[in-house]
């Protein structure tokens, strides 16, 4: 479970549930949000009975918020079911996308499928790197990484033949769709990993995956089910990032 300072911290970006909040009236109380016997860290205002308000689905704004990234080491064998995978699926499917053009294209690994993907992982990793730059510890990660997850999946952009619309409105539907994929498995228990390190992005990844000459390969996504206790996350004020003009 969190604690400590990372709860802390965590906690302190969610001003409208303070950890410390007595309780309101209205018989509303704050209390630890347990979901797939993880406490995230976050406290809900609710009426419900203690037992099934620990109970509650999460906000939109509670899994945007505890959406983490956990990497293939951290996870545990734990398979996931496939009723649970269509529906990351399905929720992939429903990304904006610019024309209609629904460019993301997955390819999910399973089981024995993952060695594979791990044995040319590593074997990609040492075709592209030059000779000077290769790093043993590198190598021998990439080919166990994908075996670590019981779920990966080749994140694929289809280019449409016309090319209308722009690679970069394609690539940015593709991200829009592994969030959601992100954000769905959050509201399983589920961590995920989206890695985009050369080998995986490689045209020899493409090609393994099926896709064309126009197309590209983004990445691996990973997801399982964290071996820890949920992560915290940081991020710096949205106050830095934001410029407001309203005159
Ligand atoms: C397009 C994209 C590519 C990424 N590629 C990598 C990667 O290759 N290696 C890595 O360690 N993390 C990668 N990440 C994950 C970030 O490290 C992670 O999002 C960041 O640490 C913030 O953590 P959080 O996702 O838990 O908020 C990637 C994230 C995005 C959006």
């Amino acid at each position: 479970m969190l604690h400590g300072d990372a709860t802390d911290r965590f906690v302190g970006t969610l001003a409208e549930h303070p950890r410390q909040a007595a309780p309101s009236s209205g018989g509303h109380r704050l209390v630890p949000w347990c979901w797939f016997g993880y406490d995230f860290g976050i406290y809900l205002s609710t009426n419900l009975p203690a037992a099934e308000s620990h109970m509650q689905p999460p906000s939109i704004h509670q899994l945007i918020r505890t959406r983490r990234t956990i990497k293939p080491a951290q996870m545990d064998a734990r398979p996931i079911d496939r009723d649970q995978i269509q529906t990351l699926l399905e929720d992939a499917n429903w990304a904006p996308t610019h024309g209609l053009t629904e460019p993301w294209r997955f390819t999910v690994f399973l089981g024995d499928a993952r060695k594979r993907l791990a044995q040319m992982l590593a074997q990609t990793y040492r075709e592209i790197t030059p000779p000077g730059e290769f790093k043993q510890n590198k190598f021998d990660s990439f080919a166990v990484n994908p075996t670590l997850a019981p779920l990966v999946i080749a994140i694929g952009m289809k280019r449409q033949p016309s090319k209308k619309i722009s690679e970069i409105d394609e690539i940015a539907a593709v991200a829009c769709a592994v969030q959601n994929i992100h954000l769905s498995a959050t509201a399983l228990g589920l961590g995920g990993f989206w890695s985009s390190n050369p080998a995986a992005c490689s045209d020899a990844m493409r090609n393994f995956v099926g896709l064309g000459e126009e197309d590209r390969v983004l990445g691996l996504f990973y997801v399982g089910y964290p071996a820890t206790d949920w992560p915290a996350g940081t991020r710096q004020p949205i106050a830095d990032k934001v410029r407001w003009e309203t005159e």
